[in-house]
């Protein structure tokens, strides 16, 4: 089985990365949130930052690019390569009511005709390996065949799916029978996406599909930071280890200088699916979101973990995939 962390804004950056490959095995890849480059294929500093090699050794990281114009994304490229990447990923799922109707990440969706001429182009001049992550359509699963078609003629590196629509956001239940399309007709190797939560929802995606190695784990994996060592066959996530992983999240997060309320703000993001680890701890959760200083985070935490509710099997929460 190959595991791969999914990208996520606001939260997989380069400290978190380092810090869950430090504590947790079991991640074949990361991939990093994507990089929304301008006309010209510029992102600030800080977000190429985040990327560079000294800050994310010892993993293997594939960055992320979100835009719609090739020259851009050609450029951008050609700035991750003199990085030393050798890989670069497509972002064509992010779902927002903002990037959409720009018609990038799932926008790409919308238009066929300039989704293939973007590749066409993109995979004409590129230096780097590309690979594709994208849902299934924009409303209707009906529409991936016809995306399938147009993927099928490049040679992309992967094809990552996660199994449902834009308008199904994060909450439809993802469909099996459409992404087993891509998985048997697909040219390019393909890595399953979404709502694999706990070990019960991968089996069902794994014994409906054999043969199917690669997968890709977001949410599930961020309320559980064990679930790829579990998945590998290891040990549950213990309470303990939770504890001292959160504590040097938080630690490296002043220590990288971005301040005390944004370091609270990095780790309120990530309790909102850690505390799914801790089933009915509402008012401890509470006291965490409502820190305003490090001490009263401390404190709150504290009160958290020494409240017995820590469940090594709970998961966050979401429909087997069907
Ligand atoms: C907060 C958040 C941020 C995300 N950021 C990205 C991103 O930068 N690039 C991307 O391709 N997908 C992004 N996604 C989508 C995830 O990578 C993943 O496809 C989605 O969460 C479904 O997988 P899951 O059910 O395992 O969570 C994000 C999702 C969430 C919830």
């Amino acid at each position: 089985m190959n595991l791969s962390f999914a990208p996520m804004e606001g939260l997989s950056y380069a400290t978190f990365r380092r810090l869950h490959a430090g504590f947790f095995s079991g991640v074949d890849q990361y991939c990093a949130p994507f990089l929304a480059p301008d006309g010209q294929g510029k992102v600030k500093a800080s977000a190429l930052k985040d990327l560079q090699p000294e800050l994310n050794a010892d993993l293997r990281l594939i960055p992320q690019i979100l835009c719609n114009s090739a020259g851009a994304f050609l450029s951008l490229s050609r700035e991750l390569a003199a990085m030393g990447y050798q890989q670069v990923d497509l972002n064509a799922g992010c779902p927002s009511g903002t990037v959409v109707p720009k018609h990038k990440g799932a926008g790409m969706l919308l238009d066929l005709k300039s989704l293939d001429a973007f590749l066409e182009e993109v995979f004409s001049h590129t230096v780097l390996s590309v690979s594709v992550k994208t849902r299934l359509g924009l409303s209707d699963p009906e529409e991936f065949p016809a995306l399938l078609e147009i993927y099928n003629r490049y040679p992309l590196a992967e094809l990552t799916v996660h199994a449902r629509t834009r308008d199904g956001l994060y909450q439809s239940t993802p469909d099996l029978s459409a992404f087993a399309l891509a998985f048997r007709e697909s040219k390019a190797p393909v890595r399953y996406n979404g709502n694999l939560l706990s070990p019960a929802h991968t089996e069902k995606v794994t014994a409906s599909l054999p043969g199917l190695e690669r997968l890709m784990l977001g949410r599930g994996a961020m309320a559980n930071p064990a679930l790829f060592r579990m998945l590998h066959g290891g040990e549950k996530l213990e309470q303990e280890e939770l504890r001292a992983f959160l504590d040097a999240l938080f630690a490296a997060y002043l220590d990288s200088g971005i301040g005390e309320h944004f370091s609270l703000n990095r780790m309120k993001e990530l309790w909102y699916y850690v505390h799914h680890m801790f089933p009915g701890a509402e008012r401890e959760l509470k006291r965490i979101n409502k820190a305003r200083t490090k001490e009263d985070y401390a404190a709150a935490v504290q009160d958290l973990f020494r409240c017995g509710r820590f469940d090594p099997n709970s998961a966050f929460p979401g429909t087997i995939p069907k």
